[in-house]
């Protein structure tokens, strides 16, 4: 018996992918009794007349999914004599390219359904793009609604042209591509004598004997991700995690990333009972021989060398309802490891129809992209066509936690190896201490004229006369000199404030408390500037005068000139502002007078320097 194979099946809406599968699974007697008998009476009731309607079957199953699970994936398994089966059944719906790519991601082969009365469409190429990307190798293309043809040869074969034209674009292992009619149930699971001319197998008998080959996708070697590191009591400390590839034994060295440590196998435990090998797809706890600085989201491995570095180039389907524009800033999850990420750049757009590359400064919905990215910590990866768990990622929203993308690892990018930290011996500390403080950043956001200038000057004022070292850095000054070149376009203000928490940092380097007036109005480039800045150092000081208030000072005259349409991107009036959340200090500066707010920002500092000591 052949092993599992996990296949998805993707088409458009109405190719009829639901019956395909539910017709099939009738016909190979593979459904329970009781399933077979609602769905006698269900299809009484259903769209066609009486006749059996096969879709319910699967259709059932996803309006179950579809209740409060996000993504509408359907799984199902079953088995026959010969094979057992998951098919993760995804909807068609361009909306629903996410959920092809999840279904993708998990499957060895995918069915792809071409209506015979249209050929292949926009969809179809887009969906063998995706299948390709997400490292399918193995591709069905079965031509349905044949009945609707009149099971024209002529049709078949030139449709079947088609498709070896838009596959030969790409690298499948195999291609198979058989006419079929889900509904009557010609080539399912039984030859047909409507189409005598074709002889190829059925699908389901070609399901049941394709090689996906598990020894196609090089081994490469021993790898696991850590889990969890078990520390039940002092005298023992175990790393845990599935054998993604390879196996490993008692005795063998091993090298944990990205640190490069090494160390000896001490002992191996696999479901709780000690073992002397442990092999691939088997969760595993490892003793080492010595301690070593081992985390949740370090990779143990052999002799495999994946990358380790913070740069690399990915191609990514874009899921989010806002565009991805470079430079924003968001969470980045592979394997077990969540670090920060950014889109350094867009370096062209792929057209899903003709495989082009276009240039792009953002990229909308269902778009693929190559891209540069820059993460936040040393990571361990590969590229995916090597290896599909390290290869491959989710990008999340930093504020709201959905996927945004998924993303499969081309290269690194060297430029992140060749740099090596230079340890300074005049230290931040000892800067800091010959100041005789402790430096801190001050972040002031809030809309323009909400009076973020007038407090940092108030506030600078009292910490100079207090004896402190400080610097301020403000939005329209800043903007003259070194982001001269930056405009207010949502790139270019999340450029801006990317240097502002750069020089912040270094500034609190060189032992300064830093105080920064700029809009910053988008949050996850807030929590960038947090990160850079580092959150022990962090102030976010929300100055929250509302807008009318502000348009009604309107001190440089720019929101009359940004109501008569005459400055693009205005924040407020045609750009967003996003308001903190967990500001630490909220002043509104119509309520409160400059003075007040210099004493509660000082109060502040003097809370946070408390805590510090
Ligand atoms: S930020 O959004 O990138 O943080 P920043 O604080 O540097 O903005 O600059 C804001 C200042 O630039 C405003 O106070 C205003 O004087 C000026 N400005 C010019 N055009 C715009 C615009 N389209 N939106 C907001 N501010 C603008």
């Amino acid at each position: 018996m052949k092993g599992l194979l996990k296949f998805i099946t993707c088409g458009s809406v109405d190719d009829g992918k639901s019956t395909l599968i539910g017709h099939m699974l009738y016909d190979a007697k593979l459904l329970f009794a009781d399933q077979e008998r609602a769905l006698e009476l269900d299809s009484q009731v259903g769209s066609r007349d009486g006749e059996m309607d096969y879709s319910l079957l699967l259709d059932g199953l996803m309006s179950e999914r579809e209740q409060g699970i996000t993504i509408d994936v359907a799984y199902r398994y079953f088995t026959t004599e010969k094979r057992s089966f998951i098919v993760a059944d995804t909807p068609g719906h361009e909306e629903y390219t996410r959920n092809m790519a999840v279904g993708a991601s998990f499957a060895e082969l995918a069915v792809l359904l071409v209506d015979a009365t249209q050929g292949v469409l926009v969809q179809t190429r887009r969906h063998t793009r995706i299948c390709a990307m997400m490292g399918i190798r193995h591709m069905v293309f079965a031509v349905n609604k044949m009945d609707l043809t009149g099971y024209d040869q002529h049709r078949f074969e030139q449709i079947a042209r088609e498709i070896r034209r838009l596959t030969s674009e790409f690298d499948f292992s195999s291609v198979y591509i058989l006419p079929v009619s889900a509904t009557e149930g010609d080539f399912l699971t039984r030859h047909s004598e409507n189409m005598p001319w074709f002889r190829g197998h059925t699908l389901l008998d070609y399901l049941e004997h394709i090689d996906v080959g598990e020894g196609e996708r090089a081994d490469h070697g021993f790898y696991m991700p850590v889990q969890r590191v078990s520390r039940p009591n002092l005298n023992f400390r175990g790393f845990q995690g599935q054998v993604e590839s390879g196996s490993i034994r008692e005795g063998e060295e091993i090298c944990v990333l990205p640190s490069g440590e090494r160390a000896g196998v001490k002992e191996i435990y696999v479901a709780g009972k000690k073992m002397e090998e442990a092999f691939k797809g088997q969760p595993v706890t490892i003793c080492l021989d010595r301690e070593i600085d081992i985390s949740r989201g370090c990779v143990v491995c052999k002799e495999l060398k994946p990358s380790v570095g913070n740069l690399f180039t990915a191609d990514v389907l874009w899921m989010d309802d806002e565009r991805l524009v470079e430079g924003k800033n968001y969470f980045l999850k592979l394997g077990t490891k969540v670090v920060p990420a950014v889109v350094m750049k867009i370096k062209y757009k792929i057209d899903v129809n003709t495989g082009d590359h276009l240039p792009a400064d953002g990229i909308y919905k269902n778009e693929i992209a190559r891209c540069d990215f820059s993460v936040g910590e040393k990571l361990v990866f590969d590229a995916f066509k090597r290896n599909r768990e390290l290869g491959s990622f989710i990008l999340m929203d930093r504020v709201t936690n959905m996927t945004s993308a998924c993303g499969i690892i081309q290269h690194g990018l060297r430029r992140g190896e060749n740099l090596v930290n230079y340890d300074m011996e005049i230290t931040r500390q000892i800067r800091a201490s010959q100041k005789g403080q402790v430096p801190l950043t001050l972040w002031f956001t809030g809309l323009s004229g909400s009076g973020k200038s007038t407090v940092v000057n108030e506030v600078e004022k009292r910490l100079v006369a207090e004896g402190r070292h400080t610097m301020s850095l403000d939005g329209d000054n800043v903007r003259q000199g070194l982001n001269c070149n930056l405009g207010f376009k949502d790139a270019d203000r999340i450029e801006n404030i990317r240097r502002i928490a750069e020089v912040a940092k270094l500034m609190n380097d060189a032992g300064l408390i830093v105080l920064t007036s700029f809009i910053s109005p988008f949050e996850s480039d807030r929590e960038r500037a947090r990160d850079i800045i580092g959150s022990d150092h962090f102030l976010e000081i929300y100055i929250s005068t509302p807008l009318a208030v502000c348009e009604k000072r309107d001190v440089k005259g720019l929101y009359r000139k940004a109501r008569r349409g005459e400055i693009p991107n205005f924040t407020g009036i045609s750009s967003a502002y996003e308001p903190p959340r967990h500001a630490d200090l909220v002043i509104d500066t119509s309520k409160c007078s400059v003075e007040k707010a210099g004493v509660m920002v000082i109060g502040l500092i003097g809370e946070r320097l408390k805590a510090e000591m």
